[in-house]
């Protein structure tokens, strides 16, 4: 590949795990899909006719499995939520579990968040967004895959109403250092536990999939919460 192409493709912050399907997963997939699914081709959403109604939303992005999303849609009727995930056993497990659930107020992305928010998400409309575990990237020529960046952080805010915040949470503390930098020096936040402070994990927080992955492996926890100020 000639040196110019290689500096022409996107830099994810994700690569497509494997993963099995399993048949319940796979007959979501089919069955649910035509219910909660949404699609970047079918361009900005408007939250009040997909959910029916009007509600604070929150926009969780890379939920894995989708326990803890499913948790808290589940316990916050009163709450929209749009899910966004790449892994297909993840999508099919939450499309699943929320169907059995009979839950209504979870929708689904399954592609790049990145350009779900480029191309669906209206402005001022999000009342919180979660990234909780997001991939580390822990080698160092690897950071610039990690999806909390400066261009990120503004893109985001673009979304969030103001009064609105992004609550992040990793076992990585080269990351949660990354996210503190990132996020004090960003225009229109604030730390919502004051300068430079990280969050204990709020009881509202449902323990991840890969939170239990980190705590196994001796790994610290860091939430942190900034809120949309202008
Ligand atoms: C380390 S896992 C954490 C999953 C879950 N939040 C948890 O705590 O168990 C990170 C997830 O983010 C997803 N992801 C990363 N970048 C993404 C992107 N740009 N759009 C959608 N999903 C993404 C990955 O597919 C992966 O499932």
């Amino acid at each position: 590949m000639i040196e110019e192409q290689k500096h022409m493709r996107t830099v994810r912050s994700f690569v497509k795990r494997a993963g099995r399907t399993t048949e319940g997963q796979q007959k979501a997939l089919e069955d649910v899909w035509p219910v909660m699914g949404l699609e970047v081709k079918n361009g900005p959403v408007v939250f009040s006719e997909v959910f029916g109604r009007d509600a604070p939303v929150v926009l969780e992005i890379g939920f894995g499995m989708g326990d803890s999303l499913l948790e808290m849609a589940s316990r916050e009727p009163d709450k929209n939520y749009i899910g966004i995930e790449v892994h297909t056993p993840g999508v099919g497990r939450l499309l699943s579990n929320a169907n059995d659930e009979g839950l209504t107020n979870i929708r689904i992305y399954a592609e790049d968040a990145i350009e779900v928010l480029a191309k669906c998400i209206p402005d001022n409309s999000l009342d919180v967004v979660q990234l909780f575990f997001p991939d580390p990237w822990h080698k160092k020529r690897h950071h610039k895959r990690r999806i909390v960046q400066p261009d990120f952080a503004q893109n985001l805010r673009k979304k969030l109403k103001v009064g609105g915040y992004f609550h992040m949470a990793t076992d990585w503390e080269n990351y949660a250092e990354h996210m503190m930098d990132v996020m004090s020096a960003a225009e229109g936040y604030t730390n919502k536990m004051g300068e430079g402070q990280y969050s204990p994990q709020p009881e509202w927080r449902p323990v991840t999939k890969f939170q239990k992955r980190g705590e196994r492996l001796g790994h610290g926890m860091w939430d942190l919460m900034f809120e949309k100020t202008e």
